[in-house]
């Protein structure tokens, strides 16, 4: 079959200090800070540093109850989900779940940068949880 997926959109990592994460980025690694949301529907606060066509997005909870903030109790920092560049997440979601596999958003969903998106449950993709990202109009 064709593949859904035409790039890496991004790698997440879940941090506990998200100042000190993005120095760190910048005074090691140079990297450049290309966007900063606050997601309040997820409960998070997130910096985008661009790595050719591709982010890090460093995540950091922004309320208790915030799935991140669970993540980063349960296993402390570091990598949190895959994120998947995908032409339709309708059409990615609706592949995903005819194969069985388990999902966390039933339908698309607004992500941040006006992007698209559905998580994929870990439990059935070999224990990365994974993100369909189709970027907006
Ligand atoms: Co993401």
């Amino acid at each position: 079959m064709t593949s859904l997926l035409t790039e890496i959109d991004h790698i997440a990592i879940a941090v506990n200090d998200i100042d000190a994460a993005i120095k760190w980025y910048e005074d090691v690694l140079g990297a450049v800070v290309v966007h900063r949301e606050d997601v309040a529907s997820d409960g998070v606060d997130e910096a985008l540093i661009k790595v050719a066509d591709s982010y890090i997005q460093l995540l950091t909870p922004t309320r208790d109850d915030s799935p991140v903030a669970k993540y980063l109790a349960k296993n402390g920092e570091g990598l949190h989900h895959v994120a998947y560049r995908v032409d339709d997440c309708a059409v990615a979601l609706e592949a995903v779940k005819a194969s069985g596999a388990r999902v966390i958003d039933e339908v698309p969903r607004l992500g941040s940068r006006g992007t698209i998106v559905a998580f994929v449950h870990p439990q059935t993709s070999f224990g990365t949880l994974i993100e369909l990202v189709q970027e907006g109009g």
